[in-house]
């Protein structure tokens, strides 16, 4: 089945709100894998708003699944994570005053600084993926990178679903991920997607080809806080299930 990386950073969120221990993103990662995450995901930023180093490094010794480190890509992150070991980084482009990750990484900008990076990190046998925007350069790119998978932006597909429901925008924004995740496959890239996904949209994309694995975060950490962590989890794994077994209505 296509898999379920689930993003723990809102949990730290909170926690950051009063700068005490809870909730801890440590203890969240281990409910949700109990609840069947395949992966847990977190966004290790500059500005440091959420997930702090000590939670990643917790979450390398206590995560039995699969650690996705989210993180920029700078020397000093790079560092970083040569030393953590996460079993995968997904390069992210990051702006300090942006609310969350707004589009993707620039990959046919920054071709030979990207290789450079995914080339360290590979030799220390971490696995590299790219979040890009659902476009062709940027999935040509980063094939040459040498990075083994990308994670395919999902903003704006989940944008047009649900606030520009009048229309059919979300039709053509969900074919530019068929379109992106077709070609990524074509040239060798495993394929993830992610942001913005919800209860409501996900089946829509577990059901791309070649789709393996979603990582989502607000609208589970949203969902657990009414439900708690583990109905939450399971409930989106259904989503995503529904998905693989038939084609979605809206
Ligand atoms: N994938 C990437 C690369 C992200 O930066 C984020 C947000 O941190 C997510 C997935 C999860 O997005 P959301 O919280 O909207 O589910």
């Amino acid at each position: 089945m296509v898999k379920l990386g689930v993003n723990i950073d809102h949990v730290a969120t909170v926690r950051e709100a009063r700068k005490e221990r809870n909730p801890d993103p440590v203890a969240a990662a281990i409910l949700a894998e109990l609840a069947g995450a395949h992966g847990i995901t977190c966004h290790l930023r500059e500005d440091l708003r959420h997930i702090q180093e000590r939670d990643v490094r917790l979450l390398r010794q206590t995560v039995t699944t699969h650690l996705n480190l989210e993180m920029a890509p700078t020397a000093a992150m790079v560092q970083f994570a040569l030393e953590l070991q996460p079993d995968m980084v997904t390069l992210v482009p990051e702006r300090r005053q942006e609310l969350t990750t707004e589009g993707g990484l620039d990959v046919a900008g920054h071709e030979r600084e990207l290789q450079q990076i995914v080339q360290n990190l590979r030799a220390q046998r971490i696995q590299v993926s790219l979040f890009i925007d659902p476009e062709a350069r940027q999935v040509k790119s980063a094939q040459k990178t040498g990075a083994e998978l990308v994670e395919l932006h999902t903003g704006n597909f989940a944008r047009a679903y649900h606030y520009e429901s009048g229309d059919q925008s979300w039709l053509a924004e969900r074919s530019r991920l068929v379109d992106a995740a077709t070609l990524g496959h074509r040239v060798g890239l495993r394929v993830n997607a992610g942001h913005g996904l919800d209860y409501q949209n996900v089946a829509l994309v577990s059901n791309i080809p070649h789709m393996e694995e979603l990582n989502i975060g607000h609208s589970i950490i949203s969902r657990a806080i009414m439900v708690g962590l583990d109905k939450a989890v399971r409930e989106m794994l259904e989503q995503i299930r529904l998905g693989e077994s038939e084609l979605p209505r809206k």
